[in-house]
């Protein structure tokens, strides 16, 4: 059974995915820090149906204060690595509060990056960018191809 780690498998799209990929027969390895950008509570009935499924384990860790050890050793463990974990929110993302966007999004990605490159299971790492950069465009639906405003 192929192993895949979700990072901010708490949240929305983590804890979808999640269970998306144990239907595919995935076993799902999933991190989250649970932050209090929104509450707790939400993400724990996120993670719910996941808890009681046999193919899936939690470790509650932050990812931007974990050690390169402690991260090589959960990456060592799967095939794919799938990093949602993020302060979402471009809107809030200056001001008093960019040192939470530098925390969770610069810092925890380059540390879990790094723990990637040294471990040689890992086939594929894939890592969630944001609707933002195809900046404002209404309520027309996006599509992945679409071009980027910013571009
Ligand atoms: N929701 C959307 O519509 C959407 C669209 C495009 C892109 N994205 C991007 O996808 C990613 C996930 O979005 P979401 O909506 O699921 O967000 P979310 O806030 O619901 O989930 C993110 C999870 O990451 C966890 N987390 C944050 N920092 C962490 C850290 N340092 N260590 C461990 N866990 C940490 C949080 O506790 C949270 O549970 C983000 O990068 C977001 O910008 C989301």
């Amino acid at each position: 059974m192929s192993r895949i780690l979700i990072t901010g498998c708490a949240g929305f799209i983590g804890s979808n995915l999640a269970e998306k990929l144990i239907e595919g027969g995935y076993y799902v390895v999933g991190v989250d820090c649970f932050t209090d950008y929104y509450s707790s509570k939400l993400k724990q009935f996120n993670l719910n149906r996941l808890l009681a499924n046999s193919h899936f384990q939690l470790i509650r860790l932050d990812i931007s204060e974990a050690s390169f050890n402690q991260l090589t050793d959960i990456v060592r463990q799967v095939e794919y690595v799938v990093h949602e974990a993020a302060q979402p929110g471009v809107r809030k993302s200056w001001g008093t509060d960019f040192k939470d966007y530098v925390r969770h999004n610069i810092i925890a990605t380059q540390k879990l990056v790094e723990a990637v490159s040294k471990a040689e299971s890992v086939k594929r790492f894939i890592f969630a960018s944001s609707s933002s950069v195809y900046g404002n465009v209404g309520n027309v639906r996006l599509r992945e191809d679409a071009l980027s405003k910013l571009a």
